[in-house]
């Protein structure tokens, strides 16, 4: 019999491609999602790439019975992916008690489940945001926090503090954060890619819909940065390999056959990409010229940052495979398939 996995916020961009390689690699799937920031359709891609459609509830996890009520329903889950979570870094800054409320209750509701239905194993979105603005780079799992740049980044790093003392109450219920570095791209056959429900305001996003025309411009927030060009740095990683280390570190933990102290792992590429130097991947791929705007710096923006990956290659047997323009190259796929559709 299959294990069953559910996956909170499952029909957004890193979740769906999650689920996907979740059923590629054997595991049925149960997505919960509220379709704040994501949609339904994302349910018929990945039929479309896997052949199998998840079973899916539409729920806030913020509405604790209703998320009770599920776990009533559905029994022997062995696992749970919790990606559910508002994401963007200004959105946040202007309205941060929209951000404690639903990525920090949610978490707290889905921790309860964990508790009292006693699954097993839980994987936790992070975020590099919770390491601030850092000096020494690459960033290690062991580098001191530094101030949370936005009240997105603070959710994070509470998320994180939440897990560890429910790790230290309930050491038999296996916890591991994921920190991502900036997810990108889309999955390789074109069929699902990033589909925010809100205008995005991430780079990638952006570019290929200034390409498209969707954007007039593409604005690069901050040239003056201490940077080698001057715009700001990212560690830039493929959706795909992200959902691949899902998977591994889903296994990872179910492996682990005794109680386990809260694990905390980088998932980068380790390279660090300016703005500028994205822009001019997505050139070289996509053969357009962008139209380029100078702006000043974004609130809450950390200037550089990139990952050591030590600890995910040891711990998790996982590196990522994908480079910039493999990045580039399927995000552009992406963004004309759904215009055309
Ligand atoms: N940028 C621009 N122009 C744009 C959009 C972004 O210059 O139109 C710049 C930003 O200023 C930043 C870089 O591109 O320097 C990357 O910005 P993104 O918005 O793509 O990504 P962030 O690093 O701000 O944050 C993203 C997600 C977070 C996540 C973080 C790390 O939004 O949820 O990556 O995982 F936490």
């Amino acid at each position: 019999m299959k294990q069953k996995i559910v996956v909170t916020g499952g029909t957004g961009y890193i979740g769906s491609h999650t689920v996907i390689d979740l059923i590629q690699q054997g595991f049925e799937v149960i997505i919960l999602d509220s379709l704040a920031r994501s949609e339904k359709k994302s349910l018929c891609q990945i039929e479309a790439v896997t052949g199998q459609q998840p079973t899916f509830y539409k729920v806030d996890l913020c509405h604790k019975s209703k998320l009770e009520a599920i776990f009533e329903t559905e029994k022997n889950i062995v696992g749970i992916i919790h990606f559910a979570a508002y994401k963007y870094v200004d959105e946040s800054v202007k309205e941060p008690l929209l951000y404690f409320e639903n990525n920090i209750s949610s978490l707290i509701n889905i921790l309860d489940i964990v508790a009292k239905h006693q699954i097993p194993n839980f994987v936790f979105s992070s975020s590099c945001s919770v390491y601030g603005n850092i000096t020494s780079l690459p960033v290690k799992e062991d580098t001191p926090l530094n101030k949370a740049e936005s009240p997105y980044a603070r959710t994070k790093q509470i998320g994180e503090m939440i897990i560890e003392d429910f790790s230290k109450a309930y050491p038999n219920n296996k916890c591991i954060s994921l920190r991502y570095f900036n997810p990108v791209g889309a999955h390789e056959s074109g069929l699902i890619g990033e589909s925010p429900s809100v205008v995005p305001n991430n780079l990638v996003p952006r570019i290929t819909g200034t390409a498209i025309g969707i954007f007039d411009e593409l604005k690069i927030f901050g040239t003056d940065f201490p940077t080698r060009d001057g715009s700001c740095i990212r560690d830039y990683i493929h959706v795909m390999d992200i959902a691949e280390a899902h998977t591994a570190a889903l296994r990872m933990v179910m492996q682990q056959n005794e109680a386990m102290p809260h694990e905390i792992i980088n998932l980068g590429s380790g390279n660090g990409v300016s703005v500028k130097e994205a822009v001019a991947a997505f050139e070289k791929v996509s053969g357009k010229t962008l139209k380029v705007a100078y702006a000043p710096p974004r609130e809450g923006d950390v200037i550089s940052i990139y990952s050591d990956c030590s600890k995910s290659k040891s711990k998790l047997n996982w590196t990522a495979k994908r480079n910039i323009e493999d990045m580039m190259r399927t995000a552009w796929i992406w963004e004309q398939n759904r215009q055309k559709k």
